[in-house]
């Protein structure tokens, strides 16, 4: 069965990357959530897309120039702002905590392509051994390097390659790193690819998948996941099949 992950959480209707998306991503049925992570000034692993605070937040600049308790005091509701629940950046501990409580997947996105965070990989790492979620976290990254760094940390936890663009064959390259699968782009990722990944014993889950021709198709050809802003109607449509 194709598993449902709910990108950022529930972020079609929830503001992203915080504790009520991921909530609500569990009442909506989802398999499980991704989430992306920064790290702060004083070295805390936060959840937030964006390396500026700019977009999602009521704060200004980059998210490595505040200390955690500063960033903190920040509303990270701002993009809905009819909701009526305050909403704060969370740790990655304190959404690891709250995992440890059910049954979810975690893909941890390493945000540490523009910025360089030194000892990210170590702290999320430490985290994932702290709340024993090592057999259902998959980190990943468009940094492939930091990955491997994790795989050589940590070869109990599964990494994926981030993949935006198209290659002819991708599981090979993902088993060449020590990836069980990989995360394609959904619109660079054929079914051939798809079929030959599985087949080859290589997870396949695209992003960001919000259409319903496009999640029927993973549906249809029994793809390992995909990750989606909306798990409502991805879980609706998984009941046909
Ligand atoms: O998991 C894949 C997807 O989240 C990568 O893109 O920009 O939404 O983090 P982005
Ligand atoms: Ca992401």
């Amino acid at each position: 069965m194709t598993e449902v992950i709910a990108h950022r959480g529930y972020s079609a209707k929830f503001p992203e990357n915080t504790m009520i998306a991921f909530h609500e991503a569990e009442y909506a049925n989802a398999d499980g959530i991704e989430l992306d992570v920064q790290l702060s000034k004083d070295g805390e692993v936060v959840v937030i897309h964006d390396e500026k605070l700019n977009r999602t937040t009521s704060g200004k600049g980059y998210v490595k120039d505040f200390t955690l308790q500063e960033l903190k005091k920040l509303d990270a509701g701002v993009l809905f702002p009819n909701l009526s629940e305050k909403q704060t950046i969370p740790t990655l501990e304190e959404v690891f905590a709250w995992l440890a409580t059910n049954t979810l997947i975690c893909n941890v996105e390493l945000k540490n392509g523009v910025f360089r965070y030194e000892g990210m990989e170590e702290k999320v790492i430490k985290l994932i051994r702290q709340y024993d979620l090592s057999k259902r976290t998959i980190i990943s990254s468009f940094n492939h390097y930091s990955i491997v760094h994790c795989y050589r940390l940590a070869p109990e936890v599964e990494i994926a390659p981030l993949l935006s663009e198209g290659l002819y064959m991708p599981w090979i390259y993902a088993a060449s790193i020590r990836a069980k699968g990989f995360h394609p782009r959904y619109s660079a990722v054929p079914n051939e690819v798809i079929s030959l990944s599985l087949e080859s014993g290589i997870a396949v889950r695209p992003y960001t998948v919000n259409k319903e021709v496009e999640m029927e198709r993973l549906f249809q050809i029994n793809c390992t996941a995909f990750i989606t802003d909306d798990p409502t109607i991805a879980v609706k449509l998984r009941d046909k099949y």
